[in-house]
């Protein structure tokens, strides 16, 4: 079955007890035992397993081919249990562009738990190869990568990893499974903010660990998840499950949006440089145009200087000035200011992150309204 209707169907059956076609909420944290203390439902307790959990993490392991799926109630704890699977001494190799929560659970908290990492360019294999030690366990990929879209080459990201002995970990929130497969390169665990597009809507918070096959690493996040704690309630799962059945043609339309609204700014007067991965001046278009069904819908732009990047954002209209990206409604945000203002000025200027830089997450409205939106607000005082 092809993704549009694996993502209506996966995970969800009419109930046999009602005939209901629509899942309904199981907000029990108990489960009938037999006699004997066998669980015949196949749920005990409900931070162990629960109805809509479990209904969930199978709709994300046939999304993405897996053969397992750990659901978690935020992509920070869902990454913070991959972490925890390693042992203190061992090594990640991570982006220097990860998503800032990743970079911080590293620096704040693993590393005083004995876990060392090196960040790097991950579109700069050399790069990568040369950061990879005897002691590096894990390889983690964000792509494209936030804000500037860089698209890291999986597959050979993947090999080289395998070469050095290390997992291979993939966060494929910005891509999602509609638009990119990182288990056909190779990746052992993806990772979702299902936060994102999956639901799709701002409206839950999620995150989850897909696994490439059942075994130790499975089991070991299931402990992780079920010992921790850290779990999404049933309503949560029933949202996420919801969102899901409109992912695809969501993602279709955000990246045909997003492309048609890169286009335009390129040819604003008041725009210096647009980031998309669809274009073609960007740096990565033909590795993204390999391994992506389609280039998303995240895009970032620059203008002249702060003054006029704060003067853009209030005068749009239709996009809320917001953190967070890929729901239905199209947001811009000041990465400068706001997601990444806590990496210092230098670093951020280093990594091209400078003051007069948009990023927007693309809605499902109407594109030539989202293009008019942003031509008025670009237009010069
Ligand atoms: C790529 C990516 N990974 C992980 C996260 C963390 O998600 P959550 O807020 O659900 O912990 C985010 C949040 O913005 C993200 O963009």
């Amino acid at each position: 079955m092809r993704i549009e209707t694996v993502a209506v169907h996966a995970g969800a059956e009419v109930d046999p007890a009602t005939g209901a076609v629509t899942a309904a909420i199981h907000p029990s944290t108990t489960f009938e035992r037999d006699a004997d203390g066998s669980f015949p439902h196949g749920h005990i307790y409900s931070r162990t397993s629960a109805p809509n959990r479990a209904a969930l993490e199978a709709c994300l392991t046939a999304l993405e081919g897996g053969a397992g799926a750990v659901a978690f109630a935020s992509a920070s704890a869902a990454t913070s249990a991959v972490f925890q699977s390693l042992a203190p001494g061992d090594h990640v190799v991570a982006p220097l562009d990860a998503y800032f929560g990743t970079a911080k659970l590293l620096r704040e908290v693993y590393a005083g738990w004995g876990l060392e990492t090196t960040l790097v360019d991950m579109t700069d294999l050399a790069a990568v190869e040369k950061a990879v030690r005897p002691a590096t366990k894990l390889v983690w990929a964000e792509t494209p990568s936030n804000p500037l879209w860089k698209v890291t080459d999986l597959a050979r990201l993947g090999a080289l990893a395998r070469a050095a002995g290390a997992r291979f970990v993939v966060d494929n929130t910005t891509a999602t499974p509609v638009l990119q497969s990182p288990f056909t390169f190779g990746a052992d665990l993806i990772v979702h903010a299902t936060t994102k597009y999956l639901g799709g809507h701002a409206d839950v918070l999620g995150g989850i660990v897909v696994a490439r096959e059942r075994g130790p690493l499975f089991d070991r996040l299931r402990t992780l998840q079920t010992a921790g704690g850290a779990v999404p309630s049933p309503f949560d799962c029933w949202l996420l499950l919801r969102g899901v059945k409109t992912l695809a043609l969501r993602v279709e339309r955000q990246s045909e949006n997003a492309m048609e609204v890169a286009k335009a700014l390129q040819g604003n007067k008041a725009v210096r440089r647009v980031f998309y991965p669809g274009l073609d001046d960007h740096p990565n278009r033909s590795v993204a145009a390999r391994q992506m069904r389609m280039f998303g819908g995240m895009v970032s732009f620059e203008v002249a200087d702060e003054a006029t990047a704060f003067r853009t954002l209030e005068r749009l209209q239709i996009f809320a000035l917001a953190e967070s990206l890929g729901a239905v409604e199209s947001l811009a945000e000041h990465p400068a200011r706001m997601t990444h203002a806590s990496i210092p000025a230098q670093e951020r200027q280093r990594a091209g992150v400078g003051d007069g830089l948009i990023r927007l997450s693309i809605g499902v409205e109407d594109v030539a309204d989202l293009i008019a939106d942003l031509e008025f607000a670009l237009e010069p005082s």
